[in-house]
Order: C-alpha cells, then sequence, then structure tokens
C-alpha cells in the first residue's frame, strides 16, 4: 500500500515518544501499548519521518533522531535510535509572548519555506505538534500544508478545525482532523470514561472535578497562556458524557518542574445511587505525558491517510471524534471508535 511520509511541526515531548515509539515496534519492540497493530491495511512498518520543523536553538539543525532527546524535552529514552536522514528545520515562530516566558529558545535562522520543504519530501500529512499556546504559528502550519495538498492533523488545543479551516481544507480536497488530541489513558478520556459507566450503572452524578499537575513545557503553557482554552475544551468533551448538566470542572493547575513528563491527575466523584445513596470516589491517576498520544497518533495518521487515498478533504468526523477533545460531532466513546474502525475498514 506504500509509505505514509509524515512530517512533524514542533520537536517536543510527544514527537520524542512518537518517533521512539515508531522505531520501537519497527524493530522487534513488544507489540504492548498500541491500539491497532493495522489500521485499514497499513501497519507501522509502513510510517516514515520524512521532515520536521522547530524554532528551538537546541533542536534546529539535529538530526530527528538526536532532537528529539534535547532540551527541554523530557521524555524517557526508550528506543536507541540510529540517525533518521531528516534535519530539523528552522519553522515560523510568530507567537513572541511565549518564547519570551523562556520555554523555548529561538534560534536566530531564517525561517524555512515550509510548503516548498512538504513538497520536495513529498510528505503525505503534517503533524501540528507545537506548543499549545502558539496559536498563530498554528494557523500558519495549517497555510503550508494546505499550500502543498498535504493532510494535517493537528492535535494542538489551536481552533482549526473548529475555525476558518475545516472549509478552506474541504475546497482544497486535503484531510484535517482535530482538535487537540485525546490521549489514551489521559485524564479527559478517563474522567469520560467514568462519567459513562457511572451513568450506566443508574447512578446520579452530582458534582465532579478532574485536575492536573504536570512538570513538561506545555503545563507551564496551559498554566500562563492556555488556561481558559484548555478548560473549556476539557469541560465541554467532559460534559456530553452525561445526558443531564451538573457542576463540572474540568482542567489543568499547576506546574512543578520536578515532575518532568509525568503527570499527576486527580479526580473527584460525588453522587446518588440506589435509593439516593450518597457515594463520593477519589481517583488519582498518574501517566508519562508524552507517551499518552503515541498510540492514538499512530491510529489517526493511519486513518487519515486512507481518508487521503479516498480522495476526501475538509474535517473527517470519524476520525476527528474517536482521536480528538473537540471534534466536529462528539459521541461517547465506544461509539466513537465504532465509526473510526467503520471508516477505515470502508
Ligand atoms: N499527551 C500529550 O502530550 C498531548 C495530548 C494532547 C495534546 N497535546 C498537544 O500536543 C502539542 C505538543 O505537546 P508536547 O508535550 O510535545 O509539547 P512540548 O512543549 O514538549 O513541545 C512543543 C515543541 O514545539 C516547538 N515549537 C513551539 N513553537 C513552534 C513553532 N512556531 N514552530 C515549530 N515548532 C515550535 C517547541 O520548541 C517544542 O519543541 C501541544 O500543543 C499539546 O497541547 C499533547
Amino acid at each position: 500500500m506504500g509509505n505514509i511520509r509524515v512530517a512533524v511541526a514542533g520537536v517536543g515531548n510527544c514527537c520524542s515518544s512518537l518517533v521512539q515509539g515508531v522505531y520501537y515496534y519497527q524493530n522487534g519492540g513488544e507489540r504492548l501499548g498500541l491500539i491497532n497493530g493495522e489500521v485499514g491495511g497499513y501497519g507501522i512498518d509502513e510510517i516514515e519521518f520524512v521532515a520536521a520543523f522547530d524554532v528551538d536553538r537546541r533542536k534546529v539543525g539535529l538530526d530527528l533522531s538526536e532532537a528529539i532527546f534535547s532540551e527541554p524535552n523530557k521524555v524517557p529514552r526508550v528506543a536507541e535510535l540510529s540517525p533518521l536522514g531528516v534535519t530539523v528545520k528552522m519553522g515560523a515562530a510568530l507567537d513572541k509572548l511565549e518564547y519570551n516566558a523562556g520555554v523555548v529558545d529561538v534560534a536566530e535562522e531564517v525561517e524555512t519555506n515550509i510548503s516548498a520543504v512538504l513538497k520536495d519530501v513529498g510528505a503525505d500529512i503534517l503533524l501540528n505538534l507545537i506548543s499549545g499556546s502558539a496559536l498563530e504559528s498554528s494557523g500558519f502550519y495549517a497555510k503550508a500544508a494546505l499550500e502543498a495538498g498535504c493532510a494535517l492533523v493537528n492535535a494542538t488545543p489551536s481552533p482549526l478545525v473548529n475555525g476558518e479551516w475545516s472549509g478552506r481544507f474541504e475546497e482544497a480536497g486535503v484531510p484535517l482532523v482535530g482538535d487537540d488530541l485525546l490521549d489514551q489513558i489521559g485524564a479527559t478520556v478517563v474522567h469520560i470514561g467514568l462519567l459513562e459507566f457511572l451513568h450506566e450503572r443508574g447512578v446520579r452524578v452530582d458534582e465532579s472535578y478532574q485536575l492536573d499537575v504536570g512538570g513538561g513545557a506545555e503545563s507551564v503553557n496551559t498554566l500562563w497562556k492556555t488556561r481558559e482554552l484548555k478548560r473549556d475544551i476539557k469541560t465541554s468533551a467532559v460534559s456530553d458524557a452525561v445526558p443531564y448538566e451538573f457542576p463540572l470542572v474540568s482542567g489543568s493547575t499547576d506546574y512543578v518542574d520536578f515532575l518532568g513528563n509525568s503527570r499527576d491527575s486527580f479526580f473527584w466523584f460525588k453522587g446518588r445511587y440506589f435509593g439516593g445513596a450518597p457515594f463520593t470516589m477519589d481517583v488519582k491517576l498518574n501517566t508519562a505525558d508524552a507517551p499518552n498520544a503515541g498510540a492514538i497518533l499512530l491510529d489517526v495518521i493511519r486513518g487519515v491517510k486512507i481518508a487521503s487515498d479516498r480522495g476526501l478533504g475538509g474535517a473527517i468526523a470519524p476520525i476527528c471524534a474517536y482521536g480528538f477533545k473537540r471534534p466536529p460531532e462528539r459521541y461517547p466513546l465506544a461509539e466513537a471508535y465504532k465509526l473510526f474502525k467503520e471508516f477505515v475498514e470502508g
């Protein structure tokens, strides 16, 4: 079926985990942790990284296999990579305020012509994995992907599917999916899953919150730049899990640097079951943040390639519903997964 040629914008923690994971599975790593070994005929072996863009001086100019371990990335090393032959090129640093906060140390190099590179390397898909607060730059990468006729996966909370871009990608016949990736076992999906479970068991939920503490660069961004946007996306994703309204908060809270890429997620539920008997439930989840994106990204990449193979353009609803926190149409978790499977199996 040919390879899937993937370009990445943002060589941060998520990218590191994804590139390491692909290398690990392609080189005989135990096949645990994947949701699907194969998606519509595509395995992991077909995935190939062909271009990478970042703006941090500690990453630009390095081979992708080295850049993924450069500061401030904190992802544990699970694979010893050989050079990939992909040099990280200078991207577009448009969101100045965030960079001044010291999260990203911007290189002085001249910005690359992104769409020309995407065309040159024949990229099928551009993954937008840049900092969540880089809203303007996300729009820039959307434009570059569109100019190159390259599908776009928006893992960031920037409103691309939910903004003006869906229509433009549809007109051009190029697939677009997003916004804000839904993790494999991250706080939002676990919160939705627990609420769906309580509802199915006849329980009435009266109050619930979910709050996170993390140590990655993305936690700094969330704390200082995208707190409201992130809380809005997470709370609206979770509130659809039961068919009634109740006091609900879901959002990131704080940054604790020594946690590194580790994230603690706290869940609280209060409600009533048989005969109005009260209950409360406290749950704590500890995960490494970046590997939480890998399995879903691998499914999404293959789903998007299938959409391209079929000549589809615009927001691909079943992929958005399965893989993202803010899709154009939301479904219960099991139904979203079923729609995704039906889509990729044709
Ligand atoms: N499990 C997850 O990690 C997860 C889940 C859902 C969504 N996301 C989203 O994925 C994105 C990446 O997350 P992360 O943890 O890898 O973040 P990160 O901070 O570790 O990495 C972001 C990378 O983007 C680079 N960057 C910033 N602005 C750029 C620009 N204009 N052009 C090119 N590169 C740029 C930074 O230098 C950095 O290398 C974030 O937007 C995050 O919200 C991640």
